[in-house]
């Protein structure tokens, strides 16, 4: 993700005769061999992972609960130590780096979050100002003195996702699917190379579901940034995935294009029918923000 600089949000995007920025799988911007994790108290949420994830590629992420998904994410950041094996992100080690450079690996790493993890009581440009801090020194924003261009850049954000008209409103006068975009502009703010959304959808409803679906993959289609969700919804990771990774046990058991996706994968990776509870399932097709397949 840092071989070729990507648009800032508050660049525009590319026009449609520029074409989309295609998924480059030669560029891996993820890297994982062997990888385990076994937490204390000897649960092994995952064993022996090999995944590769190139540049610019939108990866839905699935499994039954406990599964190891939040797991997966995790170990790419750090959060979660991998117990052996080796992952890479941008080129750099992750497992037994060092604090600096953990953080140097994070600051470029938009982590969003199934409950928004705002400052409820702040404007919603501050908290997506909050996404600037990897980007400045902090005593510019301990100060209050965020220069014009971090303010620029985190309006963009908001305007990319659709609420600039709330940048001043209080983050908890929001409804949920506004705070979850607030949570992506944050992120956007930070100008990620990698967005990793752990359950974003879990908390909003289906119409809201989508429309916040729909963002992540516009942004990870003009933009370009490899984008990682953990998604609940069978049909929602079918309907928005390109590319579907199945976890069962800390296990990976399938890894494929979307359009190899059917029921019987579906099965094979919850190990058992699949029922209502794991369907969005609502009555509406989309009318934005997917074009299906
Ligand atoms: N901090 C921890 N300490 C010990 N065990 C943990 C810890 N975090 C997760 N686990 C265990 O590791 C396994 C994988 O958990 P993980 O949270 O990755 O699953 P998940 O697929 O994200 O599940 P969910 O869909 O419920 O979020 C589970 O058995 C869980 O109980
Ligand atoms: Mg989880």
């Amino acid at each position: 993700m840092s071989s070729a600089r990507r648009p800032a949000p508050s660049e525009s995007p590319k026009q449609a005769d520029e074409g989309e920025p295609c998924p480059d799988p030669d560029t891996p911007v993820i890297r994982l061999e062997d990888v385990s994790v076994t937490y204390p108290g000897g649960v092994e949420a995952l064993r022996g992972i090999d995944l590769t994830i190139g540049d610019g590629e939108f990866v839905v992420i699935v499994g039954l609960s406990g599964a190891g998904k939040s797991t997966l994410l995790r170990v790419l950041n750090g959060l979660v130590p991998a117990t052996s094996g080796s992952v890479v992100v941008d080129g750099t080690e992750v497992v037994g780096a060092s604090a600096a450079t953990l953080r140097q690996v994070r600051s470029r790493i938009g982590m969003i979050f199934q409950t928004f993890n705002l400052v409820n009581r702040t404007s919603v440009l501050n908290n997506v100002l909050m996404g600037r801090l990897s980007v400045v020194p902090a005593w510019r924003s301990t100060l209050g003195l965020w220069p014009a261009e971090d303010r620029e850049a985190a309006m963009a954000a908001l305007e990319r996702v659709g609420i600039v008209d709330k940048a001043y409103v209080r983050a908890s006068n929001l409804s949920g699917g506004q705070q979850q975009r607030v949570g992506i502009a944050r992120a956007l703010a930070q100008e990620p190379g990698l967005m990793l959304a752990d359950e974003p959808v879990a908390a909003l409803d289906p119409v809201t579901s989508r429309q916040v679906m729909g963002d992540l993959q516009k942004i990870n289609r003009e933009l370009g940034i490899t984008t990682l969700v953990n998604l609940h919804f069978l049909d929602l990771a079918k309907e928005y995935g390109r590319r579907l990774i199945g976890l069962r046990d800390g296990e990976m058991i399938f890894d494929g294009d979307i359009a190899d996706v059917d029921d019987d994968t579906f099965r094979g990776i919850y190990g058992r029918s699949i029922t209502d509870e794991d369907l969005l399932a609502m009555g509406d097709s989309p009318t934005d923000g997917s074009e299906g397949g």
